[in-house]
C-alpha cells in the first residue's frame, strides 16, 4: 500500500516470516485467540514452508500491523478455492485500507495458483468483517453453525 501524498503512514504487504510471530501472536489476542508467541512461530515455520499456504503481513515500517492467512483448499464436493483462514488488523489501524491490502495480497497469490474462488467464514459477531467483506466483492452465501469435539484433554 502506498501513501501518495505522504500524510499518513506507509504500510506495506510482505509474505510473513518466523521473526513475525511475537507481533502475530499480538494481533491474534485481538482476534480472541490468544496465543503463546513460540507456538505460532512453530506453526509458521511449518505454513510457510507449505506451497499451498500463504501467511502475509502488512507492516509499518518494521512494526507489523496486521495479517491474513489463506490456503488453497482441495474439496471432494467443490470447486478447488482458496480459503482466508484469518485475518486481523490492529485496532489502532482500521478503516485505512490495511485489511484490504491484505485481502488483495491474498486475492493475488490465488489467482497465481490458477484458483477461480475465494471463500472466508466470518463468524456472525464479528460485526465489523460483513461490511468489509462486502465492500471487497464477497456475497454471503449462507450461513452455518460450527461443530467441534475435543478428542483428547489439553
Ligand atoms: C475486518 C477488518 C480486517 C477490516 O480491516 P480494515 O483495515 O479496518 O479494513 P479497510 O480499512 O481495508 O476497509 C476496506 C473497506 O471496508 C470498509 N469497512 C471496513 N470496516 C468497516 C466497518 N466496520 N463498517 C463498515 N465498513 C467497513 C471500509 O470502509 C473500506 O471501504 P472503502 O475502501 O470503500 O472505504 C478489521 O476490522 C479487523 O481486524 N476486525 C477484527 C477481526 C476480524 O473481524 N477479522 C475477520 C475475520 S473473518
Amino acid at each position: 500500500m502506498t501513501d501518495p501524498d505522504g500524510a499518513g503512514p506507509l504500510v506495506r504487504m510482505r509474505a510473513a516470516t518466523p521473526a513475525d510471530a511475537d507481533a502475530i501472536a499480538e494481533l491474534s489476542g485481538q482476534l480472541g485467540y490468544p496465543v503463546a508467541a513460540a507456538a505460532v512461530r512453530q506453526r509458521l515455520e511449518r505454513l510457510l514452508a507449505a506451497a499451498d499456504q500463504a501467511v502475509f503481513v502488512a507492516a509499518e515500517a518494521t512494526r507489523v500491523v496486521g495479517w491474513i492467512h489463506g490456503a488453497d483448499q482441495l474439496l471432494v464436493e467443490s470447486e478447488q478455492r482458496c480459503e482466508i483462514l484469518g485475518l486481523v488488523v490492529d485496532q489502532r489501524l482500521r478503516r485505512a485500507g490495511v485489511g484490504r491490502g491484505l485481502v488483495a495480497e491474498i486475492e493475488r497469490w490465488a489467482g497465481a495458483r490458477g484458483l477461480a474462488v475465494i471463500s472466508v467464514r466470518s463468524a456472525i459477531t464479528r460485526a465489523e468483517s460483513h461490511p468489509f467483506y462486502e465492500r471487497l466483492g464477497y456475497e454471503r452465501v449462507k450461513s452455518q453453525h460450527v461443530y467441534r469435539k475435543r478428542l483428547r484433554a489439553r
